[in-house]
């Protein structure tokens, strides 16, 4: 008979100190764990459900810098520019590495007016994009047409962005589990933090609630919505992150029909993203989202978010009425007070923060890898990412 295989134990950490310890295995924590096992760290990840299990699991996957742009953000948008630039290389060295697809897409996106008012509002924002240098142009109904004729004949205009496009994040959450695991790093699940050990004034390592502890040079908290929870900063400090819900709808194409589009589609009311096979081994998948509500760390799908998310779908694309209704999930997006990432040195030595991406996980994660390896090496933060700093809500720092 075989010998039996030696049992591993994937639920203690196998060593300590680690070089880094990751606190969170959506997208964000899981390309910065990936980054530094690649740059030659030891590195864990400590995440209290599954990967993927907060944001990741539910997010769109919108790598969509110019047609998120909004007035009063401009850094910000510099920052989105400077991740979506990021992707397409990261993306083809994930899929290359793994053999696993991350859905990555790069057809454009197509803000479309489905009235006068739409039109006005686009205007108003085409205008602005111009003024920043954006690649977006307006395009007239008959363009519109050209381009995806499933729009309905009531849309009179649009913004093309054609360097938007989008990823399936559940399929870049186990693209990168595997990546990691292939570069050296550990992953524990249900392993939720109870709290940083510190000692003076430098953090050492994490206790999880069942009283596991890992050593660590140093501790990256990329929680999303719960990073601001108790336990995971010293002495109560570390950026105000806050829960924004926001619900979205999943449907499938059904045999013998086409996708209603091939590009983002959106509206000031919705999004739509078509997520084509290589992302779905059931056919392509489209995306409907997704609400911006302020409900704490409440889950719920509601009737009326689903009816308003396909009423506002189905007014510019009719063929969103023939797709197959899968589910309908709601997720916590992790908002700051000015609602831009927390990416950087924490108030004790040892702390590193990744949180608060609000609308841009997904865009701004292969960026803020990049950002932590750098400062994980020592460099100081770059330039760019001052704005981002988590202490700018510390209104002590501030005076
Ligand atoms: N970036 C899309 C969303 O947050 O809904």
């Amino acid at each position: 008979m075989p010998a039996e295989a030696e049992q591993v134990d994937t639920q203690t950490p196998r060593r300590s100190p680690y070089d880094l310890v990751v606190i969170g295995a959506g997208v964000v924590g899981l390309a910065c764990a990936w980054r530094a096992a690649q740059a030659g760290m030891s590195v864990l990840v400590l995440e209290r459900d599954g990967p993927g299990a907060g944001a990741s699991g539910v997010a769109a996957g919108m790598l969509a810098p110019v047609t998120e742009a909004d007035f009063g953000e401009e850094s910000l948008l510099e920052l989105n520019l400077a991740g979506r630039e990021l992707w397409s290389g990261f993306a083809a060295e994930l899929e290359e590495l793994t053999g696993l697809s991350t859905g990555y897409a790069d057809d454009g996106a197509l803000v479309v007016a489905a009235d006068r008012d739409d039109t006005e509002e686009l205007r108003r924002l085409h205008d602005f994009q111009r003024q920043l240098g954006l690649d977006a142009s307006w395009l007239t109904a008959r363009q519109c047409r050209e381009l995806e004729p499933g729009l309905a004949p009531r849309v009179g205009g649009a913004i093309l962005a054609p360097q938007d496009g989008h990823v399936d994040p559940r399929a870049v959450v186990r693209a990168l589990v595997a990546a990691l695991e292939r570069a050296g790093g550990e992953l524990i699940t249900s392993a939720e933090v109870a709290s940083l050990d510190t000692a003076g004034g430098r953090v050492e390592g994490v206790r999880t609630v069942d009283g596991r502890r890992a050593g660590a040079r140093t501790v990256l908290v990329a929680a999303g919505a719960w990073s601001a929870r108790g336990g995971l900063a010293p002495e109560g400090g570390g950026p105000a992150v806050r829960p924004v819900k926001g619900q979205l709808l999943e449907l499938r194409v059904r045999a013998g029909h086409s996708p209603p589009a091939r590009r983002i589609v959106r509206t000031p009311r919705c999004y739509i993203v078509t997520r084509g096979r290589a992302a779905a081994e059931d056919g392509a998948h489209v995306v409907i989202g997704a609400t911006v509500e302020e409900q704490g760390f409440d889950t719920a799908v509601t009737a009326d978010a689903v009816f308003r998310l396909l009423e506002a779908a189905w007014e510019v694309l009719p063929e969103v009425g023939e797709l197959e209704l899968l589910c309908a999930r709601a997720g916590l997006r992790p908002g700051t007070p000015d609602n831009a990432p927390a990416i950087g040195p924490g108030d004790a030595d040892g702390l590193l923060w990744a949180t608060g991406h609000y609308r841009n996980g997904v865009l701004l994660a292969p960026l803020t890898a990049r950002t932590v390896v750098h400062l994980l090496r020592g460099a100081p933060p770059p330039e760019a990412l001052r704005p981002f700093h988590p202490g700018r809500f510390d209104s002590s720092r501030v005076a």
